[in-house]
């Protein structure tokens, strides 16, 4: 984006380019207008004038040529008119050390200020040492002042070059920062919308499904029942299980604790969990709780319980165990849950494949987690779940 900085520079640089000229014009008239040179001697002087501004406006791109005959040049013009010397000389100076590199610099400002101090001297410097002496110090006192600003000027350049190879380059780094910023928050987006819709998914699994799932079993149970007590017994089990599964789809929805754990510790809420789903397939549940409990962070338990929930649904609907354990672990840095039946178990790689959501939805909230799930089952042989949690403990010590 070009800055007011950078037209004032523009505009500096088209003034140096025109400097050369203006001085030889300034020069010229000035040597024109005073003195009292014949028309000849003015003629030749202002074609020599025309001369070197063609010079300077066709040969600079040769730079050493260009500044021997630059140098020549003034030297001429310097020998015809003081006002040369003057005013045009200093383009010697000024050409020298823009166009010349390094030692070469030094010399074509020493020749133009040779010349210059011949001019206005009128001639060389006499023969006496003295006169050459004080001849080469004011020489070297014009090359060491024109060098001097000549260098300011130079760092002055340089820092602004860097300064403005600085700014863009951060410009160039903003935009990119900006990109990645775009980027990353595209992806966190996405991750979060895929995130949100696993967890929604494994809800409506754990609630609403196995509800129904436990609801139509209790209702063609019904169907078949032969006395009346017998089918109110399963229309009320289906009452209760509509009931119950309404309110942890609204509590899903809500993103709430599930009931079970509302206001009882986690091996409670199991225990509730595993005589309630007992009584309903009438299957012996028996829950183990083994090191000391403590309660742990919100997450850690509804990973437990729904765990447990879906172990328990699966042996009721895959098993045809007899009895079920259940054991919970509170170790030092972990919390197990083991899920053991003697039913009709199942070969786990098969099941990977199986279009079944329960055990997909189960590892995925563990690993959620950073923690691992052991499926070990076998053909006739029961199965076994085990689910390990990181012991991560509740922050406020109240619950
Ligand atoms: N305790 C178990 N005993 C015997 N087989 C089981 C047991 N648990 C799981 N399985 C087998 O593993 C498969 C996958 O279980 P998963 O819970 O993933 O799916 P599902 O129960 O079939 O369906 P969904 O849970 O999605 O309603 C089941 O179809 C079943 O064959
Ligand atoms: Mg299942």
């Amino acid at each position: 984006m070009p800055t007011r900085l950078d037209a004032w520079e523009g505009r500096l640089d088209r003034l140096m380019a025109a400097v050369p000229y203006v001085l030889l014009a300034v020069s010229t008239a000035l040597f024109l207008l005073t003195g009292s040179h014949s028309a000849d001697y003015r003629l030749v002087t202002l074609g020599l004038a025309v001369l070197t501004a063609g010079w300077v406006a066709l040969m600079t791109r040769w730079p050493a040529l260009y500044i021997a005959g630059l140098v020549i040049l003034i030297a001429a013009l310097s020998s015809r008119g003081i006002w040369f010397a003057s005013f045009f000389a200093f383009t010697g100076y000024l050409h020298s050390w823009q166009l010349l590199r390094g030692m070469w610099r030094f010399v074509g400002v020493a020749a133009t200020a040779a010349i210059s101090i011949v001019a206005y001297g009128g001639g060389p410097p006499e023969p006496t040492p003295t006169a050459i002496l004080s001849y080469l110090f004011f020489v070297a006192a014009i090359v060491a002042l024109v060098g001097l600003f000549s260098f300011v000027g130079d760092v002055t350049a340089e820092r602004s070059a860097e300064r403005k190879r600085m700014v863009s380059q951060l410009e160039a780094t903003m935009r990119e920062n900006a990109g990645l910023h775009a980027q990353l928050l595209i992806q966190a987006r996405e991750a979060g919308v895929l995130d949100e819709r696993q967890r929604m998914a494994g809800e409506i699994h754990d609630t609403l499904a196995q509800g129904l799932t436990g609801i139509i079993t209790q209702l063609q149970a019904a169907t078949h029942a032969r006395e009346g007590g017998e089918w109110q017994r399963h229309i009320d089990n289906a009452t209760r299980l509509a009931r119950e599964s309404l309110a942890e789809a609204r509590r899903s929805v809500h993103a709430v604790a599930p009931g079970p754990l509302e206001s009882a510790r986690l091996p409670d809420a199991l225990a509730e969990v595993a005589s309630a789903w007992s009584n309903l397939h009438g299957v012996r549940a028996d829950l183990t709780t083994t090191g000391t409990v403590r309660p742990m962070h919100p997450e850690v338990e509804v990973t437990v319980l729904r765990t447990a929930q879906e172990a328990l649904a699966n042996v009721a609907k895959h098993a045809e165990a007899t009895r079920v354990g259940l054991t919970l672990s509170y170790m030092d840095d972990l919390v197990t849950l083991d899920v053991r039946d003697d039913g009709a178990g199942f070969d786990p790689e098969r099941a990977k494949d199986g279009g079944g959501f329960g055990l997909t939805s189960m590892r995925r909230r563990v690993s959620r987690l950073a923690g691992t799930l052991e499926i070990e089952s076998e053909p006739g042989a029961g199965t076994a779940i085990s689910a390990s949690l990181p012991a991560i403990l509740r922050e406020s010590p109240s619950a």
